[in-house]
């Protein structure tokens, strides 16, 4: 298999190169590259010359016309449509960092505020208004009632962004730009910042949406929905399309959120693979962003529960993964012998009664020549409408992008549909044009039990109701995870947020189901993802922004890992892999006590470590460093609010931590470490001092944690422990993972 894949990519990469060296210039083998170029220019015309100079050097006198965007309010760099040889020639040219092909980002797709323990009373700070939240996602429908602008006053000073022609921004929403470099607008896309997706209206209205009472979907969830700042500004950077969301275009929304002035950058999009830092849009625009003190909160990504599946992995960034949050909805399904099963979607539909039941396998268009091993899987044409129309059907798989159950069943006259589900992605099943259930294969086949236990088989799929799982919360199964595929001595992800069902503003426009005609319009919608918890992160950083607006992105980031509530390895036995630090904790998070923080300086250090050389980093940052052997460290001395350990079994760990810790509580205290141990015999973790004597705010006081052991066996791939500075009225914990290779 694996042998057969890298023959189909060899062969394909000996058809591109001979093309290449015959027509080398020919169009078509032309694609978008991003050069990145490092600190922002000095000044913007010398830098444009430079852009055109550069590609007119390896693409002749008229190169000019491959020229896509221009990156210079923040960073420097450009895009162009350039040959394979071509980016090769640029990234060899003085002042060029890296050149990397343009790759496609996905879209990683409210009691959940009160469920985090932060109430709508909540006091607020009368600043709050002059924040900004910087959305790069899909868009935005600026007519929901989550972006009103009813109250507001006009946009904060400092605010430099600018709003589209003819788009309608308000005092909330104060800028709102799109960018397309390539220019290949699908038919459906809105060539403006206006959002036909869904996504980016749900986003923006999680982080910073207006409080709007009697939100609800379709009836479900009925209650107030609102963002974790509501009277934040909104910035909207749309990059998504119908094509998914490039590279060169996320690079322009950084370069110019960074320069319009956002507070906050909240991301919702992952599920890339990255290989190096500096070669991809989000790490490059986030380090630019933090050093202009902009924190960056992104998804984790929704490549989960594969180990090292986590797509957001830059130390300046904050990587949210995505949890289950109380009450959950489930969709039962009452038999006529009175047996329930409890399934799972978003079913807002009442049907009136009892209805026949057959399961799909029993019921085959034997006149097209089917059989019941083919119709059980409710294939197109398979089913004999006349023995489905007005019944319930029992299908023996779950829609996917290639099959369409609900349409199949639907046309065929269906009134629902019970699917069966055999895979560990149950979080996620949401709406459908019809009353429908996704049950697992014991439940499944329980049902098919009963249909042959009876003549005439009846059921009831009921509207999804709210249940209380006392195994809430934990991590969802598709939320990705750790280990860091980068650099395995950085946690990821950081952080959970609420990510499941998550209910928020959505476009008129915008389908609420992948069922093609399914014209259903909602205001507020009922979504799942990494991308739903991100915008949870990026409203409390802002929330904790309007009380401390001078501290760094890295005291923010702090501040939310080390007062996380801790989560349970029993149910994510991936642990910190999972879930970071633990669940949000918004009400604690405002209050640390002490900050891990960190500075352009010790990231260049980190990128040392990193094996970037000394060159490439003076221009990445404009800092200039003499030489990276003077800084080396190791990125474990990042820092950081975690502790990692990666070591092999049998092997001797001998591991020590430097970290220096920054008084933002009381003036004078005294905090004393606690230490609960992993369930490692013979490790010895030992604090040292294991007191911190404060004597006034700000002061840093800085410590070492030694880890010694022989690991002979591990039990678990990942045993975890933590260190607790406590002040009686502060907790500041951070986890302490040791773990062996998958
Ligand atoms: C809200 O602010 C008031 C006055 O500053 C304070 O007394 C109270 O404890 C605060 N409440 C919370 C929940 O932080
Ligand atoms: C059902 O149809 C499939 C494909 O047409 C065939 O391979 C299979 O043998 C059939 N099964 C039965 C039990 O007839
Ligand atoms: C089957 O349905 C008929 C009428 O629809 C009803 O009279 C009968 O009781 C049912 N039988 C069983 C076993 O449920
Ligand atoms: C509660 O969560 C656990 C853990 O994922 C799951 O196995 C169980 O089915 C859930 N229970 C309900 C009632 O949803
Ligand atoms: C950097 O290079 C050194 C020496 O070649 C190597 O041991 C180390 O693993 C590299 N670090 C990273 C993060 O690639
Ligand atoms: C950078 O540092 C080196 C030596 O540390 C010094 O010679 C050089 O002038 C500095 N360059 C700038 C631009 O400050
Ligand atoms: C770590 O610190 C301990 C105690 O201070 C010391 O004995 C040990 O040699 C140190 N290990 C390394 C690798 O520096």
């Amino acid at each position: 298999m694996a042998n057969q894949v890298s023959l189909v990519l060899n062969l394909c990469c000996l058809v591109l190169l001979l093309s290449n060296s015959t027509q080398a210039d020919s169009d078509d083998n032309r694609k978008v590259y991003v050069v990145y170029m490092g600190q922002k220019p000095r000044d913007d015309v010398s830098a444009s010359s430079l852009h055109l100079s550069m590609l007119q050097q390896v693409a002749g006198r008229d190169g000019g016309k491959y020229m896509l965007q221009r990156y210079t309010k923040s960073f420097h760099g450009f895009s162009a449509r350039l040959s394979q040889e071509e980016a090769q020639k640029i990234s060899g040219m003085e002042g060029v960092v890296s050149v990397f092909p343009s790759r496609k980002y996905k879209l990683a797709t409210t009691r959940s505020w009160d469920f985090l323990g932060f109430p709508l009373t909540v006091n607020r700070s009368t600043t709050e208004s002059d924040i900004i939240i910087g959305v790069i996602d899909s868009g935005i429908w600026p007519e929901s009632a989550s972006f009103s602008d009813l109250g507001y006053g006009p946009p904060p000073a400092k605010w430099k962004g600018i709003c589209e022609a003819n788009f309608p921004c308000n005092n909330k929403i104060i800028g709102a730009q799109y960018f397309k470099g390539d220019g290949a607008y699908d038919p459906k896309d809105l060539q403006s910042p206006r959002d036909s997706d869904g996504h980016g209206t749900h986003t923006a209205s999680t982080a910073a949406g207006n409080i709007v009472t009697n939100a609800n979907q379709l009836g479900l969830r009925s209650g107030t929905a609102r963002g974790g700042v509501p009277r934040a500004r909104i910035a909207v950077y749309k990059v998504c399309w119908k094509d998914g969301c490039s590279d060169n275009d996320i690079f322009s929304a950084f370069d110019t959120a960074i320069a319009d002035g956002v507070d906050i950058i909240s991301i919702s999009l992952g599920s890339k693979t990255l290989e190096q830092l500096f070669q991809d849009s989000i790490p490059i625009g986030s380090f630019h962003a933090m050093m202009n003190g902009i924190l960056t909160v992104q998804a984790a990504g929704n490549e989960g529960p594969r180990p090292q599946s986590v797509t957001s992995v830059a130390p300046w960034v904050l990587s949210v993964a995505a949890g289950t949050k109380n009450p959950d909805l489930i969709t039962p399904v009452r038999l006529g012998n009175n047996m329930v099963v409890d399934g799972v979607s978003i079913n807002p539909f009442t049907l009136d009664g009892m209805y026949p039941l057959v399961y799909a396998g029993d019921v085959p268009n034997a006149k097209a020549g089917f059989n019941g091993s083919i119709s059980r899987f409710c294939f197109r044409n398979s089913l004999d409408k006349n023995l489905v129309k007005g019944k319930i059907i029992l299908c023996d798989q779950i829609s996917t992008e290639e099959v369409s159950i609900e349409e199949v069943v639907m046309s065929d006259g269906a009134v629902g549909s019970v699917m069966r589900y055999g895979g560990p992605y149950f979080e996620l099943f949401g709406s459908y044009p019809l009353p429908v259930s996704v049950v697992n294969s014991d439940q499944a086949t329980n049902i098919i039990r009963y249909i042959r236990s009876t003549r005439n088989a009846t059921a009831i799929i009921m509207k999804s109701e709210d249940v209380t799982n006392s195994s809430s919360p934990y991590v969802a199964s598709f939320s990705s995870r750790g280990p860091n595929p980068i650099d395995k001595n950085i946690l990821k992800p950081d952080l959970t947020a609420p990510g499941v069902k998550i209910l928020a503003a959505w476009p008129p426009v915008a389908p609420i189901s992948e069922v093609e005609g399914d014209r259903r319009a909602v205001p507020f919608n009922m979504i799942s993802g990494t991308s739903m918890a991100c915008p949870h992160v990026s409203g409390i950083a802002a929330y904790i922004k309007t009380f401390n607006p001078a501290w760094s992105p890295a005291a923010i980031k702090s501040a939310l890992m080390t007062t996380a509530s801790v989560m349970s390895a029993q149910i994510n036995p991936d642990a910190e892999f999972a879930y970071g630090a633990g669940y949000l904790n918004p009400m604690k998070a405002m209050r640390p006590g002490l900050v891990y923080d960190a500075d352009e300086v010790d990231y260049v250090t980190f990128l040392c470590q990193q094996n970037y050389s000394t060159q490439p980093i003076r221009i990445i940052t404009g800092v200039n460093i003499s030489s990276c052997s003077n800084l080396m460290k190791q990125t474990k001395d990042l820092n950081y609010p975690t502790f990692v350990i990666p070591t092999m079994r049998s092997e001797a760990i001998d591991t020590n931590f430097t970290r220096t810790v920054t008084n933002v509580g009381s003036a004078t205290s005294t905090y004393r470490a606690l230490i609960t141990q992993p369930r490692v015999s013979g490790l010895r973790i030992q604090v040292e001092p294991s007191v911190l004597q404060f004597e006034e705010y700000g002061q840093k006081l800085s410590f070492k944690v030694s880890v010694q052991a022989t690991i002979e066996k591990l039990d678990n791939p990942i045993v975890s422990g933590g260190l607790t500075w406590d002040d009686g009225v502060h907790q500041v914990r951070s986890p302490i993972v040791v773990h062996v290779p998958w």
